[in-house]
């Protein structure tokens, strides 16, 4: 039987492509391995979204060349389609370069590599569907993710994705539905939905929803409790999707809303299609919806021309908002992007000294925030124990992680809800102990 062995680099969307790619190749015949060792078939499903993510992937391939010997290699994901055939010329030993629209074709892409081609390539974007497989190998064992919409059309300034994912595409409402009922006949209770844009959702099919109404019918098939959904972007983040958030308790109160930069001028260079205000808006209808929703960003510093003054805006907005978690970036060159062209291009140094400064300030802001929740009572989903700790380790609705104490019995109460009281906090984490409710 012939063996794979996958590494995953990047985003959820990557992880769920993996899912599916390896259901694909189950399907096919193919065993899957732990170690790279083992394998005949070596697959890298790369991102390509910072200079750094994409050098890490050629390290790993040059790290096996040497011991690859005999295995075919396959790079699969947004380096890929990035890089194209210029990958065989760095990467010698590499066989197979397909990017994520053409993982329908993957079966057969492999059965040209087994009939004898040494470069095979998987790299348009004539997929218009989405895409599903027969099977998927679900590997989180507590989270289903469905992708909704796949691809970007909104061409930020400083972003590959665009670029390695193609146009957007989204799926229709019915094999959406038909999705979740089955990963909650599988005994799942949460899914993520998933996109780069998960809110610009438009239903390709007469049913004609929008984010909103596929959010609903999705929290409302029988036997869920939990749904989540990444990333939304703020220009279509509309009114009607916190009013569904905030009337269905199965809908999680966390939402992952990117701003970049707190500068209107640098939101403006970086082609973000919103200001300051307008992002401000959808804050606050979160905050006045009635419901207590846990927010959390992404951001960039050092995109090109950038003063302190727009910087500081950036930790204006981060006071502001009280976000939760940030995800803080330094800006990055990548190819084919239109931000290159721009001038004023910061020292690396600088942009150091901005994250780090950004860091610490948000740090303190989510010791605050977290102080607050001393003396809650929160619903967890418990995902896994800590020996070391000897406590469990749970997530709450708004996406945190609660370490808690569990007196009674030594029962695995991995993958089932409880209530714990929160004792404790820290910076990115809360300590509490169960009780019965
Ligand atoms: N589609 C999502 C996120 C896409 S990528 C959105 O629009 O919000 C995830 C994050 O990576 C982005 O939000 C951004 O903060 C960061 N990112 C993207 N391109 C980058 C670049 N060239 N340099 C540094 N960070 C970048
Ligand atoms: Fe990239 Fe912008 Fe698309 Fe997000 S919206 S994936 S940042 S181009
Ligand atoms: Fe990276 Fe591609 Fe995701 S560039 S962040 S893996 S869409």
């Amino acid at each position: 039987m012939k063996k794979f062995y996958i590494e995953t680099f990047g985003c959820q969307m990557n992880v769920h492509d993996s899912e599916k790619v390896i259901g694909t190749l189950v399907t096919d015949g193919y065993k899957q391995v732990e170690t790279f060792e083992e394998a005949d078939l070596v697959l890298y499903n790369t991102c390509s979204i910072r200079d750094k993510a994409e050098q890490k992937v050629f390290n790993r391939l040059q790290n096996f060349k040497k011991a690859g010997k005999g295995k075919t290699f396959a790079v699969i994901g947004c380096v890929a389609q990035q890089e194209g055939e210029k990958i065989f010329e760095k990467a010698p030993h590499v066989s197979l370069v397909a990017g994520s629209a053409s993982y329908g074709k993957l079966s057969q892409l492999l059965v040209q590599i087994e009939k004898g081609d040494k470069r095979v390539t998987g790299l348009t974007f004539d997929a218009n569907e989405a895409f599903e497989t027969p099977m998927t190998r679900r590997d989180n064992p507590h989270r289903a993710y469905i992708t909704i919409i796949e691809g970007c059309d909104k061409n930020c300034a400083y972003c590959v994705v665009p670029f390695t994912r193609g146009p957007e595409r989204s799926r229709t409402s019915e094999s959406i539905i038909r999705e979740a009922h089955e990963i909650v006949a599988m005994g799942y209770t949460e899914v993520q939905l998933l996109g780069q844009n998960v809110n610009s959702y438009r239903d390709p099919s007469p049913a004609g929803y929008n984010f909103a109404q596929i959010l609903r019918a999705v929290a409302e098939v029988p036997g869920m409790r939990r749904v989540r959904f990444t990333t939304s972007h703020p220009r279509d983040f509309g009114k009607d999707i916190v009013d569904v958030i905030a009337d269905n308790p199965v809908i999680c109160n966390h939402v992952h809303l990117p701003v970049q930069s707190g500068s209107s001028r640098v939101l403006e260079g970086m082609l973000r299609s919103y200001t300051r205000d307008e992002y401000m808006r959808r804050i606050d209808w979160m905050k006045n919806c009635g419901q207590d929703i846990a927010l959390t960003t992404d951001i960039i510093v050092g995109f090109p021309g950038e003063t302190e003054a727009d910087f500081e805006q950036t930790l204006s907005l981060l006071d502001e908002v009280e976000y939760d978690s940030v995800f803080s970036f330094k800006y990055s060159k990548r190819p084919n992007t239109p931000a290159l062209s721009l001038d004023d291009h910061m020292d690396e140094d600088e942009k150091s000294r901005r994250l780090s400064i950004l860091q610490e300030h948000q740090r303190q802001i989510q010791i605050r925030r977290n102080a607050g929740y001393v003396g809650r009572v929160e619903e967890v989903l418990v995902e896994g124990f800590n020996k070391a700790t000897g406590q469990w380790i749970g997530r709450t609705g708004q996406n945190k992680t609660l370490n808690f104490l569990h007196h009674s019995g030594d029962e695995n109460l991995t993958g089932t809800y409880l209530h714990a009281r929160v004792t404790r906090s820290g910076p990115n984490s809360l300590t509490g102990e169960s009780v019965v409710q």
